[in-house]
């Protein structure tokens, strides 16, 4: 019997912080004032409620079932070098520990409704499970539960939309390409975006690319709850009211192992380290917004399980703004905002 490649190591959070984009610094204020308010930014508070309702088993035996799925030649294996290595945890991990163990371990964060949802938004994408087409990289499976931060309630029946940029750094949907240069042709591009509607347990799963990197960022994917959107007769959705939003991290070692391969090495973009990234280090000022992984094979290139549990504080909303909308005759960017970056 072979055990999984678990997990993750302690973050060195304490570097000065580097420059980052324009578009990082709003959104770090704009998340900033939210949590100021907030009563709630995790959902620690909620652990034993879950545990009771048989949520937290649910979760485990979800993520185990997706592992078993993707695993490669039937092997998932830990490799001796990450034994003992977790994210701001307590647990050890061996070869020994039971797979119930590994996918029980819970990292969490609270959504909050922005304004300011950088240059990347892409309004028009798909409805689907697996949004990788045809870009190369590390497959990545994603398990994200969302519950409702005050009641501890899953929330069901909800519309979440996920979306990163392609081994090399480049975001689909927008008129811009690597190294933020001009390119009207990505417009009509698609790839590492969609939708999936929230089951029983809050939880929706996709089979991405690990994301690559980009000047001034470190790695991450964008989540986004639409409570009310809804689904047009071609499989896509347009809703502007993106009003739960967040971005899903990586532990830095893991990091460095990703970019060590190919197409991610080739990709010359300045690379900010996660103890670099501002975004980031709000995140963990309040929660833990770093996604809890196995290894789905022997190596790294077989793929990569991810979960993380959120919540949302379902009374308020607001609309965010869409840098761009897919349409069936290709994508147009909105003009009525400075692109900023
Ligand atoms: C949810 O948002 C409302 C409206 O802003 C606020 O009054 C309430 O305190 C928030 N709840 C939590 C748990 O943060
Ligand atoms: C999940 O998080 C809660 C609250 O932080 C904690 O009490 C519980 O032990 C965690 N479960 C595991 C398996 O780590
Ligand atoms: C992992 O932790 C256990 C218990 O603390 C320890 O006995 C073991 O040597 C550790 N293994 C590694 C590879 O560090
Ligand atoms: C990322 O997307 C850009 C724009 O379509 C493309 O030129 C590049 O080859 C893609 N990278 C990978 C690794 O597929
Ligand atoms: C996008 O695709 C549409 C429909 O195929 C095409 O008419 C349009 O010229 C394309 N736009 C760009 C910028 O390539
Ligand atoms: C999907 O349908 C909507 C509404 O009919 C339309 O505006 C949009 O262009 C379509 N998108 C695609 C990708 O076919």
């Amino acid at each position: 019997m072979h055990f999984p490649n678990a997990l993750l190591s302690v973050l060195a959070a304490t570097q000065a912080l580097a420059h980052p984009g324009h578009d990082v610094r709003e959104e770090a204020l704009a998340r900033r004032a939210y949590l100021e308010s907030a009563k709630r930014t995790d959902l620690s508070h909620c652990a034993a409620k879950l545990r009771a309702r048989g949520h937290e088993q649910r979760g485990v035996q979800r993520r185990q079932a997706l592992a078993a799925q993707n695993a490669k030649r039937g092997i998932v294996q830990r490799a001796p070098s990450d034994i003992n290595k977790t994210h701001l945890s307590t647990a050890d991990f061996d070869q020994n520990t039971p797979l119930h163990d590994v996918f029980a371990v819970n990292a969490s964060c609270v959504l909050s409704p922005e304004v300011t949802e950088g240059p990347y938004y892409v309004a028009g994408e798909f409805v689907r499970k697996d949004v990788t087409e045809k870009q190369a990289g590390v497959p990545l499976y994603i398990d994200i539960d969302i519950l409702d931060v005050t009641t501890c309630d899953p929330v069901t029946d909800v519309w979440v939309e996920i979306w990163s940029c392609n081994a090399t750094g480049v975001y689909s949907g927008v008129a811009t390409g690597a190294a933020f240069k001009p390119a009207p042709e990505n417009l009509n591009n698609t790839f590492l975006r969609g939708f999936q509607k929230s089951d029983a347990d809050g939880a929706v799963q996709f089979a991405s690319l690990f994301p690559g990197h980009y000047d001034g960022r470190t790695h991450h994917v964008h989540v986004a709850v639409h409570p009310s959107a809804t689904e047009r007769a071609n499989n896509t959705i347009a809703d502007s009211t993106v009003s739960h939003l967040g971005q899903m991290y990586f532990d830095q070692d893991l990091l460095d192992r990703v970019e060590a391969l190919e197409p991610y090495a080739s990709n010359t973009a300045g690379w900010t380290r996660n103890a670099q990234d501002w975004l980031l280090m709000q995140g963990l000022a309040t929660s833990d917004p770093l996604m809890q992984y196995v290894l789905l094979g022997e190596k790294l290139e077989e793929g990569v399980l991810a979960w993380l549990s959120f919540g949302i504080n379902t009374t308020y909303s607001k609309e965010a703004f869409v840098a761009a909308t897919y349409y069936a005759e290709g994508g147009k960017a909105n003009t009525k905002r400075p692109f900023l970056e």
